[in-house]
C-alpha cells in the first residue's frame, strides 16, 4: 500500500493548532451557539428555562455540563420544521434520516453550513490520502440520506473528480471502478463487502483495482474488518463518522496515516462523552455514550445531542483535535442475552477470526420457551462449503463467542450468498422475540 499522508503545508491551520488555540476557538463559537440556539428555537428557549440556565452562564467550555441535553424525541416533537434557528426561506437544503421506527429526523442547512459540511468532508477525504485532482467513486446513497450528497459536497471543495454513483446495481459499480480507475471509494463497509463479492463474481481481482483508499462508514465496523478489506482490496481503510443531526459525514475521520482512531473536527462540533444512566460528563479515556454541541451551524443548531454511540475520547496524535476511539455500537443496538451485554461488533469481531467463515453476518433473536435465543446467521467461505468443514467453523465461532462474550448462542452456517447483502446500512439484528 502507498503512502497516501497529505504533505503538512495542505492541512487546515487549526488541525495542528496548540490545544489552546482551540479551546479558545471553541468557547467562543460555544457561546455564539447556546446565545443562536436559545434566541431563535423555542424548544431551546423553553429546555434552557427549564433548567435555569441562560447562554450568558457559559463562561468555560466546562460549564456546558449545566445545559441540557436534546435527544432525538425532541427532534420528533418538533417535526418538521420546529427545530430551525432560521426562516425556512434561508434554509437551502433539507435532509431526513429515516430511522427504523417512526417519523424521519429531519434537518436544515444554510448557505454556510453547506460551506462548512464542504470544508470539513474535504478535511476528512484529504485525512484519508486524497488530493485535488484524484477521482472518487462516491457509492454512500443520494437522497435525503446525509451520506451520498453529504461526500460529494466535500469532494468539490477539495477538488476532486466524482463518480456519484450511489448505492446499488452492484454489477455497475464493479465495472465503472474498472473501467474509470478511481483512487478512492466512499462506501459502507457492508457494502464493500458485497462489492467484493461480485469481483469474485466477474473473475476479477480486487488486488488489481486501481482503488488505494476506501473511506467507510455510517455503521459501526471492527479494526478486524479493516484488515480484511485492506488485504482483499490491496488498500488503505479509514473510518468516517457523523449523523445527520450534527451535520451528517465529516464529523470525524480516521488519518490513513495512523489509523488509531477518529479526529473529531472540534473546531465545528464539540463533544462531550457521558455516562448513559446518570448523564455526568465523564473525562477524557473513559467510555461512554457520545454528545455532540455544534459551535458555528445556522439553520439547525444542536446542543448536547444524545447520538446514543458509544466510545471513548483520546488525545490527539497526527492532528491537535481530540480522537474519538471507533465506535463499538449504538446504546439502542445493544442486546441484553440473559443478562449479558452483547453488540454486533463483538459477534462481528470473532466471525472475522474463523478462516471458514465469509464476513457477512445477521444476528436473530427468539425466545422459543421462557429463554431469549441468540443464533449467528452467517455464510461458509468459498472453499469451504463442505458438510464438515461448516460444522467445524459453527463450532469455532461458538467456542469463540462463548470464551470471549460469555453467551451461548447458535450457529447457522448458509452457502456463499446466503446471508442477505447489505446495499447501503446493513441490517444487523432482526427480533423476533414477542413484544411484552
Ligand atoms: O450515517 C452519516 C454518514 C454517512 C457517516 C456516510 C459516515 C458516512 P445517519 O444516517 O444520521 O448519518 O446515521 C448516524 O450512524 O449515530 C452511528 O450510529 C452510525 N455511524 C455513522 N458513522 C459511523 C461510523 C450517517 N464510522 C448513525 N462507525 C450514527 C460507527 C457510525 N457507526
Amino acid at each position: 500500500m502507498q503512502d497516501l499522508t497529505p504533505p503538512r503545508e495542505s492541512l487546515d491551520a487549526i488541525e495542528i493548532a496548540s490545544r489552546d488555540e482551540i479551546a479558545a476557538l471553541q468557547l467562543q463559537r460555544l457561546k455564539w451557539s447556546l446565545r443562536h440556539a436559545y434566541d431563535n428555537v423555542p424548544h431551546y428557549k423553553a429546555a434552557f428555562d427549564a433548567k435555569g440556565v441562560h447562554p450568558d452562564d457559559l463562561t468555560s467550555l466546562a460549564d456546558l455540563a449545566k445545559f441540557p441535553f436534546t435527544t432525538k424525541l425532541d427532534l420528533r416533537a418538533n417535526y418538521p420544521f420546529g427545530m430551525f434557528a432560521i426562516p425556512r426561506e434561508q434554509v437551502r437544503r433539507i435532509h431526513a434520516s429515516s430511522g427504523t421506527t417512526g417519523q424521519p429526523t429531519v434537518v436544515g442547512y444554510s448557505d454556510n453550513d453547506l460551506k462548512v459540511w464542504g470544508s470539513v468532508v474535504a478535511r476528512s477525504l484529504r485525512a484519508a490520502g486524497l488530493r485535488p485532482g484524484d477521482m472518487l467513486h462516491n457509492a454512500y446513497g443520494y437522497g435525503l440520506f446525509t451520506g451520498g450528497l453529504g461526500i460529494h459536497l466535500g469532494a468539490d471543495a477539495l477538488g476532486l473528480t466524482t463518480v456519484p454513483i450511489s448505492g446499488g446495481m452492484t454489477q455497475r459499480q464493479v465495472r465503472l471502478i474498472e473501467d474509470f480507475k478511481p483512487k478512492g471509494i466512499t462506501v459502507t463497509p457492508s457494502y464493500a463487502l458485497s462489492i467484493l463479492d461480485e469481483y469474485a463474481a466477474q473473475g476479477l481481482d480486487p488486488r488489481d483495482s486501481s482503488l488505494q483508499v476506501g473511506i467507510f462508514g455510517a455503521e459501526p465496523w471492527t479494526n478486524a474488518m479493516r484488515l480484511e478489506i485492506e488485504a482483499a482490496f490491496d488498500m488503505h481503510a479509514v473510518d468516517i463518522y457523523g449523523l445527520s443531526e450534527v451535520m451528517g459525514p465529516g464529523v470525524a475521520n480516521e488519518c490513513v496515516e495512523t489509523k488509531d482512531g477518529l479526529h473529531i473536527w472540534e473546531d465545528h462540533f464539540y463533544p462531550e462523552v457521558i455516562d448513559p444512566v446518570t448523564g455526568e460528563v465523564l473525562p477524557d479515556g473513559a467510555q461512554g455514550e457520545l454528545v455532540f454541541t455544534s459551535l458555528t451551524k445556522e439553520a439547525f443548531p444542536i446542543v448536547r445531542y444524545r447520538t446514543r454511540d458509544l466510545t471513548r475520547l483520546l488525545p490527539g496524535t497526527a492532528r491537535s483535535m481530540r480522537r474519538m476511539e471507533k465506535i463499538t455500537g449504538r446504546s439502542d443496538d445493544m442486546i441484553i442475552l440473559r443478562g449479558v451485554n452483547v453488540f454486533p461488533t463483538q459477534i462481528e469481531e470473532q466471525l472475522m477470526a474463523v478462516p471458514g467463515l465469509a464476513a457477512h453476518f445477521q444476528i436473530h433473536l427468539a425466545r422459543p420457551g421462557r429463554m431469549d435465543e441468540l443464533t449467528v446467521r452467517c455464510e461458509a467461505a468459498e472453499g469451504h462449503t463442505a458438510a464438515e468443514a461448516r460444522s467445524a467453523a459453527a463450532r469455532d465461532l461458538a467456542h469463540r463467542i462463548k470464551a470471549t462474550v460469555g453467551i451461548s448462542v447458535k450457529i447457522e452456517v448458509a452457502d456463499p450468498g446466503g446471508v442477505e447483502r447489505s446495499q447501503g446500512k446493513a441490517v444487523r439484528i432482526i427480533d423476533n422475540r414477542p413484544k411484552s
